[in-house]
């Protein structure tokens, strides 16, 4: 299996985060070959922030001022049968260049291209902070197509007291089985209700942008979504659908008559 695994610190295995990637990398070919094509967002040179010239919606990714120094990143996305998020926590999120990744393919989200691909999340902090990092990361990539299959957030101190090594060895061996099994077999999950209602707000955020550029429609054409309740042909439950329809009518009155109110917490 081909693992892609997208590491959202510079420190490599010298840090918490890279020691808990290649403990689990080393427990996954315990099954069996893993060839694993790696990239570290500190090292991809995204810069400070997003230029947010918004033509990588408008153009196409190509004409992103990013788009060559990204590339090794988007290559291991695509090569990988499952990817792996890792991230240390940072102020009770993901790192800072992890978080610039993710903005540099915010095109994704017009235009997902990773529907049936599994993913897995990993972070390292030296308390807290998992919830939101992991949570974070489980959502901006599942509006690029990918569902999580496993995630596992660790407190890189706390590994120095056996009790608490030997509970994470034994997530890590879980963690490790499921992620093979995922990446051989990779199993569509039922859209739930919020991935529903994200596929109808992507086609209106595409809807809305085709007068700016043509791209992101034609991918939404070329793929038949604009006339599809999913990405996919898995089925979709019924009810779920049905909620997301009425959300998806709420979205666009209060578009057009300029209803929607702001939000106050
Ligand atoms: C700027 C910064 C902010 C941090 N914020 C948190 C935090 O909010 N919660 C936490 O538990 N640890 C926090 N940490 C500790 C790191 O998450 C922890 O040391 C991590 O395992 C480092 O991983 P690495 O060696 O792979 O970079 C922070 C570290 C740094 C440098």
């Amino acid at each position: 299996m081909r693992l892609g695994v997208v590491m959202g610190t510079g420190h490599g295995t010298a840090g918490a985060t890279g020691r808990l990637v290649e403990d689990l990398v080393e427990r996954m070919r315990r099954e069996g070959p893993v060839e694993v094509g790696s990239v570290a967002t500190d090292d991809l040179g995204l810069g400070p922030s997003c230029p947010a010239c918004l033509s990588c919606m408008t153009e196409g990714e190509q004409a992103c001022p990013s788009y060559d120094r990204a590339a090794p990143a988007r290559t291991v996305m695509d090569e990988a049968d499952l990817v792996l998020f890792a991230t240390p926590v940072h102020s009770f999120h993901v790192s800072a260049t992890m978080k610039r990744f993710v903005d540099h393919f915010a095109y994704l989200i017009h235009r997902p291209a990773y529907v049936g691909k599994p993913a897995a999340l990993l972070s390292t902090a030296a308390g807290a902070g998992h919830d939101a990092a992991l949570g974070y990361l489980q959502t901006a990539v599942r509006r690029w197509g990918f569902h999580t299959v496993g995630q596992l957030g660790v407190n890189g101190p706390g590994l120095a007291k056996a009790p608490y090594r030997a509970k994470v060895d034994a997530a890590l061996d879980e963690l490790a089985s499921s992620l093979r099994a995922a990446a051989t077999d990779p199993v569509e999950p039922r859209p739930t209700t919020a991935d529903l209602i994200g596929f109808r707000v992507a086609r209106l955020l595409v809807e809305g942008g085709r007068e700016e550029g043509p791209v992101d429609a034609a991918y939404w054409h070329e793929r038949g979504w604009f006339d599809a309740d999913w990405f996919s042909d898995a089925p979709v439950p019924r009810v779920p659908n049905r909620i997301a329809a009425m959300v998806e009518k709420k979205i666009r009155k209060g578009i057009a008559e300029g209803s929607a109110k702001p939000y106050r917490g």
